[in-house]
């Protein structure tokens, strides 16, 4: 089946073609330029921009897929979570677009387009029992997978998400916004043993994450710094991520001891992270777990080829939106 999938959650503006869980086309259109100067995402910014761009993304989408909305089996959009008045942008159209050309509706949640996102150009089968792990710049979370469609959250963040901690540690050390990748690869040349930053939540038994605590540490050595570095920026890079990952690395080994997972999904845009994936490996290889990672970091980001995905198994099991009005914004929606 042919589908048309729109994403408007956050600051990027993405409309993609599939058929069935193979992408014709995936378009994303960044507006960070518009927020950067903020320091963060404006939600009236990202409106403003969302407005803009969705004609002639979703133009473009259907150009590059070669084919035209008369072809399109189903609609799917992102009902959340994410900024409600960026939701509400894409919710929109695509139910202008429904009702315009007479096509089924699809509501997708946008944490199981993120889960789902390994699948896209990809023959795996899903193999049970299955985890997931979601890291992005609003979640982290470890999910327990009953099957596609049904899941359970096993641990889940309880302040600072990672994204938003490696966001907010990069912009202290004047690497702009989002710095997460730029804090990532300033990284690579500094000494990750340099600080001692404390490993959140050590020793807890709980699945749950905390970002804040680290954050607030390294902001402490950064200020108490009279004059940064290279080196110094570089040695508190490397600090900071060694911990973060550890982290990380702490709930899986205990999730993995708790659940006995065959398979592991990795998704979110920290899942481009090359550290995660080293440590992920490592620890999947010792457990015996398969580790699922998206086919490119394109998929890693926020996109409509994820949400494609994850629509196309709604549209397998027939669960499709029952009417306009029951694709509503949802900016809080959990993925169970
Ligand atoms: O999934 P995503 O594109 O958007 C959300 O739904 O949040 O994730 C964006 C997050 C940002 O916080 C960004 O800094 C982070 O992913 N990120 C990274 C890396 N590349 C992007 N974090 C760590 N290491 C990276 N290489
Ligand atoms: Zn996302």
């Amino acid at each position: 089946m042919l589908i048309l999938a729109i994403d408007t959650s956050c600051d990027d503006t993405s409309c993609a073609v599939l058929r069935d869980t193979h992408v014709l086309s995936n378009i994303i259109s960044s507006q960070t330029s518009a927020h950067k100067e903020w320091g963060g995402v404006v939600p009236s910014i990202a409106r403003r921009e969302h407005e803009l761009l969705i004609d002639p993304v979703i133009k473009k989408a259907l150009q590059i897929a070669k084919v035209s909305m008369k072809d399109i089996d189903a609609i799917a959009v992102t009902y959340g979570p994410g900024l409600a008045i960026a939701l509400g942008v894409g919710i929109a159209k695509a139910q202008e677009l429904a009702r315009t050309h007479s096509k089924p509706l699809i509501g997708v949640n946008h944490m199981e387009g993120h889960l789902l996102s390994v699948f896209v150009n990809n023959t795996h089968k899903l193999e049970l029992p299955a985890m997931g792990l979601l890291v992005s710049g609003n979640h982290t979370e470890i999910i327990h997978i009953e099957k596609i469609g049904s899941y359970r959250i096993l641990g889940e963040v309880l302040d600072d998400a990672i994204g938003e901690a490696f966001d907010k540690v990069a912009r202290a050390l004047g690497l702009g916004y989002p710095g997460g990748a730029a804090l990532a690869k300033l990284a690579e040349q500094g000494n990750d043993k340099a600080y001692n930053f404390p490993v959140p939540l050590h020793g807890v038994k709980t699945l749950d994450f905390s970002y804040s605590g680290i954050k607030a540490a390294v902001m402490r050595v950064i200020k108490e710094k009279p004059a940064l570095t290279q080196q110094d920026a570089a040695d508190i890079a490397a600090s900071f991520q060694r911990v973060a990952i550890q982290h990380i690395m702490d709930r899986i080994k205990r999730a993995f001891e708790q659940e006995s997972p065959v398979m592991l999904l990795l998704g979110g845009g920290v899942a481009v992270n090359v550290l995660l994936r080293k440590e992920l490996r490592k620890m999947c290889k010792k457990f015996n777990v398969k580790l699922l990672i998206p086919a490119n970091k394109k998929l890693c980001m926020d996109n409509a080829a994820m949400i494609g995905v994850a629509a196309y198994y709604k549209a397998q099991r027939n669960e499709y939106a029952q009417s306009e009005r029951d694709v509503d914004r949802q900016p809080g929606a959990t993925i169970a």
